[in-house]
């Protein structure tokens, strides 16, 4: 696996939403935060061997990320269908790159073909169990999109033995809790910052940061519906 530092200057190459939605609050995942998420997993092992799953994908970022974390079967969903598009020519783009810190693009490049599907995540298209899903839900900022996060982690638990999901700060008691009601643990948890543009509506300063909170969380299959 290529260090976390030349996964993230690979994952600088995904190209962002150009026409962000703010009902479904598309913004990029940082590369950064991305290859953190990934590298980790990979080293606990979370990913070969596994289907992985991106909920919510939007340019690909995660599941790209996973792809060059030496994710065996890797899955991104999105419910816009430009968002998979973009996710596409992302893959394409991360793929043919140029070399990154002298490692080669060989040795760096997306090795697991991706697969992009459209859906709806609260009612998932797949029949997957046992996966690993990676995620950066929508947080449920927006009208009409409140509890996202909670149904992006119900559909979390119903598919997943082990996730990793990123929720704004203060989300630590919500998400032990959740995990705790339906039979899964909070194993790490560690901080974030991301650094947002003003493309959305519901940002109202130049640029902001935010500071968000990743937690991995292993799902006990028996208290799968
Ligand atoms: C915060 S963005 C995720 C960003 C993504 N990780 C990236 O770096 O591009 C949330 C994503 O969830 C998608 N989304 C929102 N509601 C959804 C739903 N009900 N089903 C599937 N995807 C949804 C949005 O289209 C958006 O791409």
């Amino acid at each position: 696996m290529p260090s976390r530092r030349t996964i993230a200057r690979r994952l600088e190459g995904v190209a962002d939403f150009r026409e962000p939605s703010a009902d479904l609050e598309q913004y990029l995942t940082p590369p950064e935060v991305a290859a953190h998420i990934c590298h980790f997993a990979s080293l606990q092992g979370d990913l070969a061997g596994d289907t992985v799953v991106d909920l919510g994908t939007g340019t690909g970022m995660l599941a790209i990320g996973a792809g060059l974390c030496d994710g065996d079967r890797v899955v991104g969903i999105d419910t816009d269908p430009d968002a998979l598009a973009l996710a596409r020519r992302n893959e394409q783009s991360v793929l043919t790159g140029h070399s990154v810190d002298g490692v080669s693009n060989e040795e760096s490049m997306v090795r697991t073909p991706l697969e992009w599907v459209r859906g709806d995540v609260t009612r998932p298209p797949l029949s997957v169990t046992d996966a690993t899903v990676l995620s950066n839900p929508p947080f449920g900022a927006q009208r009409g999109n409140r509890h996202a996060d909670r149904d992006f982690l119900e559909t979390t638990r119903s598919i997943a033995a082990t996730s990793y999901t990123i929720h704004n700060e203060g989300s630590q008691e919500f998400v032990e809790s959740y995990a705790d009601d339906a039979g899964g643990s909070v194993t790490h948890a560690f901080r974030a910052t991301f650094s947002l543009d003003n493309r959305l509506e519901f940002h109202t300063d130049e640029s902001r940061t935010l500071e968000a909170e990743v937690f991995r969380i292993e799902w006990d299959s028996g208290d799968r519906q």
